[in-house]
C-alpha cells in the first residue's frame, strides 16, 4: 500500500497519473489550483475504487513556498511517510519576449515550475526518507519539458524553469541516493489543456510536420513513461523524453 503526490492532478497530463499510478489500497494527495470541483469529482472516482483520496489547494505561481508548506503538512498529518512524489504541476502563465514580458510573469513562471516543486520536495523528504527506510525505495518524479532542452522563444521562463527543474532532478538524485530514485519525464507536445490558450493551431500544426510519429502525444503516454521509471530500480537521475521523435538528443 503506497502513498502518492501528485500535483496539477485535476486536467492533462496529471489526471493520467491519477488514472495510472494509485492502485486499489493506495492513498494518494491531489493538488489543484483552481479546478476544486473536477479535482474533488477525481477524488470521489479514486475512493470508488478503493484508493483513498485527499485534496489540497494551492497556487504555486503566487506563493509557491506557502503552497508547498501547506501540501506537504496535510501530507503529514495524514501519512507518517511518502513513496512516491510527481511534480507535475506546471505551465506559461503569460506568452511575450524578453522585454514585453513583466516581473511577474517570469517569477510567477520560475515559482511555478521551479521554486515549488524544489520547496515541495524539501518539505516532503522527511517522508520519502521514511518510506525508503521502510521499504527500500522512495521517488520523486518531475514532469520537465522539451522546452528544457530546445528553449522556448515567447515563454523563455518556462523553458530556463524546465532546465532548473532537470538540475534539480540530477542534483538530488546524487543527494537523496541510494534510497530515494528521482528522475525527470520530459514531455514533447501532448494534447492537453495546456496548449488551448497559449499555442497557436498554426504552431500546433507545424510541431505536427515535424514530428516523426506522426500525431502529438496524449496524457497518457507520459503517464506510462512515469509508471515505467517508478518500476525500474536501476534509473535516478535521468531525464527521460516522450515526444514522438521531434527531439532526439
Ligand atoms: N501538454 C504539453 O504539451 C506539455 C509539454 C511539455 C511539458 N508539459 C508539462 O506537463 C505538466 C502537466 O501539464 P498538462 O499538459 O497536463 O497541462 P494542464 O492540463 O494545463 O495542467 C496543468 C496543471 O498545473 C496546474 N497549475 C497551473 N498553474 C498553476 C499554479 N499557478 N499553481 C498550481 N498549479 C497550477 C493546473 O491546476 P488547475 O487546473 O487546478 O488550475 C493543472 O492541474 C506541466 O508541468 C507542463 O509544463 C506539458
Amino acid at each position: 500500500m503506497r502513498t502518492i503526490c501528485i500535483t496539477g492532478a485535476t486536467t492533462g497530463i496529471g489526471a493520467a497519473l491519477v488514472e495510472t499510478l494509485p492502485e486499489n489500497g493506495d492513498t494518494v494527495f491531489l493538488h489543484y489550483r483552481s479546478q476544486e470541483a473536477a479535482c474533488r469529482a477525481l477524488a470521489d472516482r479514486c475512493n470508488a475504487r478503493g484508493v483513498t483520496a485527499f485534496v489540497v489547494q494551492a497556487d504555486f505561481a503566487a506563493d509557491p513556498d506557502g503552497g508547498a508548506r501547506r501540501l506537504a503538512d496535510t501530507v503529514a498529518e495524514h501519512r507518517r511517510s511518502l513513496d512516491v512524489l510527481v511534480n507535475n504541476a506546471g505551465g506559461i502563465l503569460t506568452r511575450g519576449t524578453v522585454g514585453e514580458v513583466d516581473y511577474a510573469t517570469v517569477s510567477g513562471t520560475i515559482n511555478l515550475n521551479l521554486v515549488a516543486p524544489m520547496m515541495l520536495t524539501g518539505y516532503l523528504m522527511p517522508l520519502l526518507v521514511q518510506a525508503a527506510d521502510e521499504n527500500g525505495r522512495a521517488d520523486v518524479v518531475n514532469i520537465t519539458s522539451i522546452a528544457a532542452r530546445t528553449g522556448s522563444p515567447t515563454s523563455t521562463s518556462y523553458g530556463a524553469a524546465k532546465a532548473g527543474l532537470e538540475n534539480f532532478t540530477r542534483g538530488l538524485a546524487k543527494e537523496a541516493g541510494p534510497g530515494i530514485r528521482v528522475n525527470s519525464v520530459s514531455p514533447g507536445v501532448v494534447d492537453t489543456p495546456f496548449h488551448h490558450d497559449t499555442t497557436s493551431q498554426e504552431q500546433l500544426d507545424r510541431w505536427l510536420t515535424a514530428t516523426p510519429v506522426g500525431h502529438h502525444g496524449t496524457p497518457a503516454d507520459i503517464a506510462a513513461a512515469v509508471r515505467f521509471v517508478l518500476s525500474n530500480d536501476f534509473m535516478s537521475g535521468a531525464v527521460v523524453p516522450v515526444n514522438g521523435g521531434i527531439q532526439m538528443i
